[in-house]
């Protein structure tokens, strides 16, 4: 069969049964009720999509070293360890499918287990000397805790801006999916140029790929998502949908006066209708599509394969998941 980069998959992509393998194999030195919980996030799946791309980027390089593979598990353990916190701050009770650990066996196990899936990231790190890898890691931790701070001082806050939105989702979600093409650039001994492109087209896919997670979160259906909907307003979490409403005098009053009574959930298909009606549903869209087409244009200087044309599939794949 020839290889296309449309008939590529993510979880095909050479390396990834290795990654799986020794993801698996990093957690299992642990407590048996630890390793339990461990393996029941990695088992109910995710998708992968965060060492998908160091693999991938590597790929353009025709030059996946083992570091990539360490690289690559570590990215997944600090995602799933950002994951598990992230669903004590926003009190979620479901996560890819399954019960939050949370909401399992407390928010006590949950802060303890994040943290034992940083420092695990930090052991195959360290333990492999990818001392470079590690301070793109390292910074991209930084910047996502200082996300979630901000966005916790921004709750419910209607009079914040579209730069402190961009700000905040860079720093969530931007900069660890950037850590991860960089990283597969750096492992991959790619020149400082490439390294430069392939950070740049992660931070754009990063910006894209937390505004449609944001827009699921009012439009997705709940079953494929695995998480609930309607969580982000729940919990005063002011995203690009609502920003783009608001900029409409009539609905910032409307949701002024909503969200002062507590009770933002009972309005939820009213909002759903109100964020069709003014359009900015497809502004935020369009906002994502000129993201993906930001990070697309930045491949310009890599030269051409099936890997980067499965890079430049996925940017748009973005636009249309579902999950
Ligand atoms: C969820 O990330 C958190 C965001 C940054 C939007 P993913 O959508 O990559 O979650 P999994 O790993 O597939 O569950
Ligand atoms: C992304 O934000 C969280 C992280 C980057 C950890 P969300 O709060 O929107 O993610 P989900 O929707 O819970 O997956
Ligand atoms: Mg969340
Ligand atoms: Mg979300």
């Amino acid at each position: 069969m020839i290889r296309t980069a449309e008939s590529l998959k993510i979880k095909e992509l050479p390396g990834m049964d290795l990654v799986e393998k020794k993801l698996y194999k990093l957690l299992e030195g642990s407590h048996e009720n630890t390793y339990n919980i461990c393996k029941r996030l990695i088992h109910s799946g995710g998708k992968r999509i965060r060492p998908a791309l160091i693999l991938c980027v590597g790929q353009c390089f025709d030059n996946v070293k083992e570091e990539a593979i360490y690289a690559s598990v570590a990215c997944e353990c600090i995602h799933m360890a950002s994951l598990v916190h992230d669903d004590i701050i926003d009190e979620s009770t479901r996560r890819r499918g399954l019960s939050t650990i949370n909401h399992e066996k407390g928010n006590h196990t949950a802060v303890l287990l994040g943290d034992y899936l940083f420092a695990k990231a930090f052991e195959i790190l360290s333990k492999n000397k990818l001392i470079r890898s590690m301070e793109v890691m390292v910074d991209a931790i930084s910047k996502m805790c200082d996300g979630e701070i901000f966005q916790g001082e921004n709750l419910f806050n209607l009079d914040q801006t579209k730069e402190d939105y961009y700000r905040r989702i860079y720093q969530k979600t931007g900069v660890l999916i950037a850590a991860c093409t960089q990283v597969g650039a750096i492992t991959a001994d790619a020149n400082e140029e490439q390294i430069r492109a392939f950070r740049v087209y992660g931070e754009n896919l990063g910006y894209a790929y937390q505004i449609v997670d944001d827009l699921l979160d009012f439009i997705g259906d709940e079953k494929i998502l695995g998480k609930p909907v309607g969580n982000d307003l729940r919990e005063g979490n002011i995203t690009l949908p609502i920003l783009n409403l608001i900029k409409h005098k009539e609905y910032k009053e409307w949701m002024k006066e909503k969200l002062k009574k507590g009770n933002i959930e009972e309005n939820h298909n009213e909002i759903v209708r109100f964020l069709r009606d003014s359009y900015a549903l497809e502004e935020s869209f369009h906002e994502a599509h000129i993201c993906v087409e930001k990070a697309k244009k930045s491949l310009e200087c890599i030269e051409d394969s099936i890997y980067k044309d499965m890079l430049l599939n996925i940017a748009e794949k973005v636009l249309v998941r579902k999950n």
